[in-house]
Order: structure tokens, then sequence, then C-alpha cells
């Protein structure tokens, strides 16, 4: 059986959604309207001179629809109907973004912040009313000092380029943020990030001493000038609710010269349940250095014909050698079965390349395929997740594993926690989710298929599965993360950006932290200029 990938860098939905908050105005500002006065304003500001034709591109410009695509990774925000900004602007320097900032507002436009595009569900590049694109993409340098063991990371950087540069510089440093390399870092640090050294080092946000952001007067301010509070908000509160978050100043961590690497896999058949029941009690307690993600999937049994069955995975990364983690896991958790021939040492820099495709990894990959954008590719996708605080039981999962097969195709990643994450303050970020919480899941579908019935089949089996699952995750607030963007939190609860309808998410988001950051966002954008379908509302 095909091997699940880990880094699902292939999303994609639906149109009824957007049909639902597409609405009409009736002078509706146009591309055509906007353009002119925009660009006018913009020059002025920027004290351009030149053809901006290549930062500025109006919707007759040929090369608007490839500029909008390139970062979409979400297939269903990839229709006709799906909304169109008016302007993309891709800015070469920070004046380019200040100048749109403050050029946007004066004309009374939205806009949308992206930077790599894996808002789940595409509120990066879409929106309910008439917006711009600022699209960071070009905004992207990496700046790596070994002695000091930090680096400056651009908001258009990806992952993959960040991870490649510190390998570049040094074989024994690393940070602590997503596995997949094509995510970017504007979006992934100000949700929170985190990857599979969260054990060990926390969160992205948890390694972040410095800041450059645009407010929404048009001023590039740093840590210092922003101040402690905003300094706070854009490390998990999501960076879109209240500037332009330029880059991030990080601390590097260490990683030994050779970590481990492997994956177990085993269905029902071969007792996977109760692989599931020892997983929930090692996973999170054990050493700090490990990290083993369990992936939870029906699948086609091979033993009995067509029947379905779960297959369990467990992927694993070892900030150590092979002999340590086998020793370790043969005591912790036997069930496991783990043998030296399962793992594989590698340098920390493989490892980042088998958690994103192991495929790749055995066949010689090297470390320049993190450098790979990947442009205008994606599949269909949506997620949602929960937190789980205490250990589900046997007879529980065998409920669990039921429903899943009868909805066919949604599977769980179960991400575990503790460690250093027990270790944090629930306050010290905006990411409330610290000790307490034995692992987080996803809930996880991908198809290809791009009729509206597929899109409406597969986002309601992921509602299905998570009502399902009410009982065994948190409660009041049943929590989610807000870096896996789930539309269906708090809609049609409240007026659209109400106070009241931003409460219900930015609690299931933000826990006991929302009051601040509404508090900040107060102070800093009190006329909600940096809004989304899910940001934090001011409070009138
Ligand atoms: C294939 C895939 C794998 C993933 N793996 C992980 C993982 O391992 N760990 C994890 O924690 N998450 C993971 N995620 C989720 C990911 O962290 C979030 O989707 C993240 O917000 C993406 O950042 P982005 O810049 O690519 O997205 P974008 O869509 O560009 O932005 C996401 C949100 O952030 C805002 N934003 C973007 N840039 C800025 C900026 N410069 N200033 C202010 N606001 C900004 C956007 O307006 C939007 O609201 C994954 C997502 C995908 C699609
Ligand atoms: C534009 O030029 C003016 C006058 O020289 C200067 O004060 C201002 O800083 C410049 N603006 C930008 C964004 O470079
Ligand atoms: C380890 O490497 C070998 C040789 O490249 C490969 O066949 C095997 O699948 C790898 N194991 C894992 C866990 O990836
Ligand atoms: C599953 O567990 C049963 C009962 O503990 C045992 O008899 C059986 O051998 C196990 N099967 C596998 C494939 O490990
Ligand atoms: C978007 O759709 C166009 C066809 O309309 C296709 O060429 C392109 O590859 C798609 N891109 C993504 C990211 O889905
Ligand atoms: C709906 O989902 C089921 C189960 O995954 C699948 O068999 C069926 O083909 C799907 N239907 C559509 C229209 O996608």
């Amino acid at each position: 059986m095909a091997k699940p990938k880990t880094c699902l860098a292939h999303l994609s939905q639906t149109l009824f959604l957007l049909i639902t908050i597409s609405a009409t105005f009736a002078a509706t500002p146009t591309s055509e309207s906007v353009y002119p006065t925009f660009l006018h304003c913009f020059k002025h500001y920027t004290n351009s001179s030149t053809q901006l034709n290549n930062i500025v591109f109006s919707q007759t410009n040929p090369s608007f629809s490839t500029v909008l695509q390139n970062y979409i990774r979400n297939a269903r925000f990839n229709t006709t109907s799906t909304s169109k900004p008016l302007i993309i602007v891709t800015p070469l320097q920070e004046s380019h973004v200040q100048g749109t900032v403050i050029c946007a507002k004066s004309i009374g436009i939205q806009i949308k912040i992206r930077s790599g595009g894996h808002d789940y569900e595409g509120i990066s590049y879409i929106s309910d009313e008439p917006f711009i694109i600022l699209d960071l993409f070009n905004i992207r340098k990496v700046y790596v000092d070994i002695e000091k063991e930090t680096a400056m990371i651009q908001a258009g950087a990806t992952l993959g380029e960040v991870y490649y540069r510190i390998w570049e510089k040094s074989k024994v440093h690393g940070f602590p943020a997503g596995v997949c390399p094509t995510v970017g870092v504007g979006g992934h640090i100000s949700g929170g990030g985190y990857g599979n050294m969260l054990r060990k080092y926390g969160l992205s946000v948890d390694n972040v001493i410095d800041a450059q952001i645009v407010d929404v007067k048009g001023r590039l301010l740093d840590r210092k000038s922003m101040g402690e509070d905003l300094f706070w908000a854009i490390k998990g509160g999501g960076g879109a609710s209240f500037g332009v978050v330029l880059s991030y100043t990080v601390k590097l961590v260490s990683v030994p010269e050779i970590v481990t690497i492997f994956r177990v896999m085993k269905t029902l058949e071969e007792n996977a349940t109760d692989l599931v029941v020892q997983w929930q009690k090692v996973a999170p307690n054990t050493d700090d250095r490990l990290f083993m993600r369990l992936l939870l999937q029906p699948v086609t049994s091979k033993k009995v014909k067509k029947s379905k069955t779960v297959r369990a995975s467990v992927v694993a990364l070892f900030l150590g050698g092979v002999d340590e983690v086998v020793s370790i896991l043969r005591n912790e958790f036997p069930l496991l079965g783990l043998k030296k021939e399962d793992c594989n040492e590698t340098s920390w820099i493989g490892s980042v390349i088998w958690w994103n495709d192991d495929d790749a990894f055995n066949n010689g990959a090297k470390p320049e395929t993190l450098l790979d954008r990947n442009l205008n590719s994606a599949s269909f996708g949506k997620r949602k997740s929960d937190y789980v605080q205490k250990a589900i039981s046997k007879h529980d999962l065998e409920s669990i594993w039921k429903k899943m097969i009868e909805q066919g195709k949604v599977g769980f990643v179960f991400n575990p926690y503790g460690g250093k994450m027990d270790e944090i303050a629930s306050d010290a970020t905006p990411f409330p989710h610290r000790a307490g919480n034995l692992f987080k899941i996803q809930y996880s579908v991908n198809w290809d298929d791009p009729s509206e019935a597929a899109a409406q089949n597969f986002t309601n089996q992921a509602k299905n599965l998570h009502s399902f699952m009410t009982p065994f995750v948190s409660s009041n607030p049943r929590s989610a993360y807000i870096n896996y963007r789930d539309i269906d939190i708090g809609i049609n609860h409240f007026d659209k950006n109400s106070f009241e309808e931003g409460k219900v998410y930015g609690t299931i988001y933000f826990n006991n932290n929302f009051d601040r950051l509404v508090k900040i966002k107060n102070a800093v954008d009190p006329e909600n200029f940096f809004r989304n379908e899910q940001s934090i509302p001011v409070h009138a």
C-alpha cells in the first residue's frame, strides 16, 4: 500500500461557501476604477517614476492570473467563481509595503496579506469584499548568524529556504517550525508554528526574539518601537489582525550531527488499536528529543478482500542515534516493536527532506530540493483541528474507527505535545494550548475531483467526524489551532464581523488570551483596517 505522505503539499472545495458570502454592492469598485487612483498614490508615496507593471498588477495585466495562482495552495479557491483581487501588489522593498497600506487605506479598500498562501481556507487571497492582495513572495531574505545563533527571516521566505540557509552555515543548528517546506514564514510564525522538534524546543514563536511590522499608519516598527504588547500579539495571534509582518528574528536551536527517523505502520488486523492506546501514554511523555506523529487513515485491507480497515503509521524524529531510540522504545513502547532496520540515521537536514518526502530522501534528494517553491500546483483539501486532554479508551477508539471507515476518506494526524510545551505558560504567547494537552488532532482530507459534489461530500465527512469526536476532545472552549484555519468555526453564530462573532472563533483559537488580543487590537488598529474572516475583532 502507498505510504501516507506527512507533508500534504497538494491540497483543495466548495462553491457553496463562496456563494453565500459574495455579497454584491451597488457601486462595487472595479479594477479599472481603483487601479489609477491606487497607482498614483503608490507612485507618489514610493517616489517611483518608473513603470510599476511588475509590482502593481491590475486585472488586465497579462501576468495577473499567474501571479494570483502561483501561491494558491488549495484548488478549492481556484475556480472562476472564486473572488478575485482588484489589484495585486508584490513589493520589492519595505516602502512598497508601507505604500500599499497607506494607499489602500486612503481609498478604503481591504488588503489581504499573503506570504506562502498555505491558509487552509484561502483567506490570504480571497475575500467577501473588494480587496487588494499584498503578496510578499519577493520579500524573502534569510540572514543566518551562526556566531550569535540567530537568523533574520523575511516573511515571504519559505520554511524550506529557512532550513536550507541554516544548513549552509552549520550542520548542528536548526529551527523548530513546520514540516512542509513550501509553507510561508509570514503566516506560519504569526500563527504559532510547530513541527517535529516541538517537544524539545516548543513552537516557532517560543524562539522569536525580534520582529519588524508595518502598522496601520504605514510605520515600520521593530520590537522596541512596537512595544511588548504588539510583539506578543504577533507571536501566535495571527499577524493579519495587527499589521504586515516583514520579518522575524529567531534564535537557532542545536541539533545533533546524527538524528534518527522511522516509520512503522500497522492496520487494525495487526492490533493497531492497542498500538494507539499505548501511543497515547508514551508519545506525550517520552524523552523530549523524540517526536512520534501518528497518522490514522481509512484504507482498503490487503488481508480481507474489499474490506476496509484503519492504518496507523507512527512517523518519528529522534534527536539522537538509532541504538538509543530503539532501546528507549523497546522499554516504553513494546507494542511498536521498533527494530534498528526500521530506522535510518541521517543529518538534521536529511530528516527535513525525509519528513517532506521519504521517497525523495531514499532516492538521494539534495538539500537544494528544499528551495523548490513548487508554484501554481494544488489539490483540493479541508482541515479541522481538536485538542485531546484525556487518553481515549480502547472501546472509544474502536467506535471512532467504525465512524472513520463509514465516512470513507478523512484521516487523522495526532501530534503529541508534552516536553517543552508543558513548561511554557499558556499566556506566554497568544497560543494557549500548553500543559494539559496530550496531543492535537488534525482532520485531513484531500481530493482531486473538482466537482462541487465532491467538495460537499468530503467537507461534510470532515464535519461529521469532528462532530462524532465531541466527547473525546477539549470542551469549554472546544479548542482549535489558528494555523489549521477552519472557516466553519464561529460561522453563522452572529452577524459577520460583529464582536460576538469574533469572540466565538477567538475564544476557540486563543482561549483566555483572546481578551488581551482584543485590547491590543483596539490600541493598534481601532478602525479595523487589518481584518479578515477570522481576525481579532475591535471592541465597540
Ligand atoms: C501543506 C501544508 C502543511 C502545513 N504544515 C504545517 C506544520 O507542519 N506546522 C504548522 O504549524 N502548520 C502547518 N501548516 C499550516 C500553516 O502553518 C498555516 O497555513 C500558515 O498560516 C501558512 O502560512 P503562509 O504564509 O504560507 O500562508 P498565507 O496563506 O500566506 O497566510 C496565512 C494567514 O496569515 C496571514 N499572513 C500571511 N503573511 C502575513 C504577514 N507577513 N503579516 C501578517 N499576516 C500575514 C494571512 O493574511 C492569512 O491570514 C501547513 C499548511 C499546509 C497547507
Ligand atoms: C520620498 O522622497 C522624499 C523627499 O526626498 C523623502 O522625504 C521620502 O522619505 C521618500 N520616501 C520614500 C518612501 O522613499
Ligand atoms: C532507510 O534507507 C533505506 C535505503 O535508502 C531505505 O530502503 C529505507 O526505506 C529507509 N527507511 C526509512 C524508514 O525511510
Ligand atoms: C494481536 O493481539 C493478539 C492478542 O493479544 C495476538 O494473539 C496476536 O498475535 C496479535 N497479532 C499481531 C499481528 O500482532
Ligand atoms: C488553477 O486553475 C488553472 C486553470 O484554470 C490551472 O492552470 C492552475 O494550475 C490552477 N492552479 C492551482 C494552484 O490550483
Ligand atoms: C463521497 O465519498 C465516498 C467515500 O469516500 C466516495 O466513495 C464517493 O465516491 C464520494 N462521492 C463523491 C461525489 O465524491
